[in-house]
């Protein structure tokens, strides 16, 4: 590589919207740094996995990747871990995987320029610099540069050392002579930080569409979810800062925004101007009056925090799509209270019978959790029932994983796996079941889609509709709708998950 070429990243991203939205602006930050993205991990210089830890399958997904390392270390790649994991862990990564060389939380991000360098300079050799070569102790400087040691190699080559669980893969290894030096660096800002995430060099890879994280973090603390001690506590962004980014993004020809944030319910505006401040509906209000933009959406929202005033915004602001995500979790109060999920059953009803009193038809998704530690026969009953109650147009279930740090983990996980797999294939036997019957009503009505790109092979055009269902649609020889435009479309036929139909002309 010439001396003067550009320094190279590959990145990938796994878990939620906001993962893959920090990655966009990960991008954009190293980007300005003079770094230069590739496709593949063997074109780049520094490989980094952006990793989530919602359950235990995702976290496994990432050390699988690292198990691959050893042989890209020879060839000089420096390893970082991102994101939920990184935090997490923390240092124990360095245990699993030894050649990596950064772990960063979501919460020091904004750290991520001082550390590369930190990172570079350690790398060429030049460690004068003024990092510390320690673990950051409460109040210390925001990130450590360990220098050293090559430890903690796993004297066995068993490779399914690196897959093995939660815990330090070779916890008593014996440590080895420093075969060569390694340079590690943390940035784990714990639930103390109050800075957002904030760039102006956002990367997005959409050109039509694009998210604005609203607030990060979550204190809900649900009794089995890893999310509190992952991302921080909760902190948002002024109004001013989103509504800027919202009128940039419209300038720069966007039309969709989605509001990002664990619970957007629970923004609070820090706007300086007291008159000036914000409620969430507010916000989500101002953001759908920016000129230029045509849709907005918003993910995810906490039952017990959402407003009737987010259904009047819907009702008054058109922009505003006709779609709102509420995940459940269970349909039993009985487990919703051991969830910690600070809602009963009949609360959540109640939220659904707001919406489905609006003007417009909004369309309603969840996520629930199978095989919560005491989830009985009745209670799971309970949660089919409500499926059929709601009419979801969407469900998002997974079986109950327990995660470290959480209370949830201290309970008995009594059901075993191919229970919880028995009920995921009830529940999802019965939504699709649901979503035939549903997705068939839309036969025969006119549709606005959003044009998201061709699929060649069957000569349709992708699109999606205000409610967010995929709708494929057909066209008349010389139509040609560009991608991100708006086009009205008539509903012909339904799938469980989808829908198709012909370009009005
Ligand atoms: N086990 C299973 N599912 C979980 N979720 C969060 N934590 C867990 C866990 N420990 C699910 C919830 C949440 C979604 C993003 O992931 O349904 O709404
Ligand atoms: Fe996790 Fe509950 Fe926060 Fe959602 S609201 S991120 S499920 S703790």
């Amino acid at each position: 590589m010439p001396a003067d070429s550009p320094k190279t990243f590959y990145l990938e991203t796994f878990g939620c919207q906001m993962n893959f939205h920090d990655s966009e602006k990960v991008v954009g930050t190293l980007l300005h740094e003079g770094y230069r993205q590739v496709d593949t991990v063997e074109q780049a210089d520094l490989v980094l996995y952006n990793t989530c830890s919602i359950r235990d399958k995702a976290e496994q997904k990432v050390f699988n990747r690292l198990s691959d390392y050893k042989k890209y270390k020879k060839q000089g790649k420096t390893f970082g871990v991102l994101g939920c994991v990184a935090q997490q862990e923390g240092e124990k990564i360095f245990e699993r995987a030894p050649y990596v060389s950064l772990v960063c939380g979501s919460a020091s991000y904004n750290k991520l320029p001082q550390m590369l360098k930190q990172l570079e300079a350690a790398e060429s050799g030049n460690t004068a610099s003024s990092a510390p070569i320690s673990t950051p102790a409460a109040g210390a400087p925001p990130f450590a540069v360990f220098e050293g040691w090559e430890s903690m190699l796993p004297t066995s080559g068993d490779p399914n050392l690196w897959n093995s669980g939660g815990k330090p893969a070779v916890k008593s290894a014996s440590r080895r002579p420093a075969a060569e030096s390694l340079i590690r660096i943390t940035g784990l800002d714990d639930r103390e930080t109050d800075a957002c995430f904030e760039t102006e060099f956002t990367a997005r890879t959409n050109p039509h569409r694009g998210y604005i994280t609203i607030i990060e973090g979550c204190d809900k603390f649900c009794s089995y979810c890893v999310v509190p001690y992952t991302r921080g506590k909760e902190r948002s962004r002024t109004s001013q800062s989103v509504l800027a980014e919202a009128r940039q993004m419209a300038e720069l020809g966007y039309t969709e925004i989605q509001l990002l944030g664990q619970n957007v319910n629970s923004y609070k505006d820090s706007e300086g101007n007291l008159a000036n401040r914000k409620t969430f509906a507010e916000l989500l209000a101002a953001v759908g009056e920016v000129p230029g933009i045509r849709r907005v959406r918003f993910m995810t929202s906490h039952p017990r925090d959402f407003g009737r005033d987010i259904v009047e915004a819907i009702d008054a602001v058109p922009t505003l799509c006709d779609h709102v995500h509420l995940p459940v979790q269970s349909g039993s109060t009985r487990m919703l209270d051991a969830m910690q999920r600070l809602y009963t059953r009949d609360q959540y009803l109640e939220r659904i019978a707001w919406m489905k009193s609006a003007k417009r038809e909004i369309s309603i998704t969840t996520d629930v959790i199978v095989g919560f530690p005491g989830e009985t026969e009745s209670d799971f009953a309970q949660t089919l029932d409500l499926l059929e109650e709601v009419v979801y147009d969407a469900v998002f279930a997974f079986k109950y994983s327990p995660r470290p740090n959480t209370p949830s983990l201290k309970l008995e996980d009594a059901i075993p796996d191919e229970e919880k797999a028995r009920r995921l294939d009830i529940l999802m036997a019965k939504q699709r079941e649901i979503q035939i019957t549903r997705y068939k009503k839309y036969i025969g009505t006119k549709c606005e889609v959003m044009v998201e790109g061709k699929n060649e092979a069957r000569c349709q055009y992708i699109g999606r509709t205000t409610h967010n269902k995929t709708l494929n649609f057909t066209v008349t020889p010389t139509a040609n709708p560009k991608s991100g435009s708006y086009v009205p479309v008539v509903v012909t036929g339904s799938f469980p998950n989808s829908l198709l139909g012909e370009l009005v002309v």
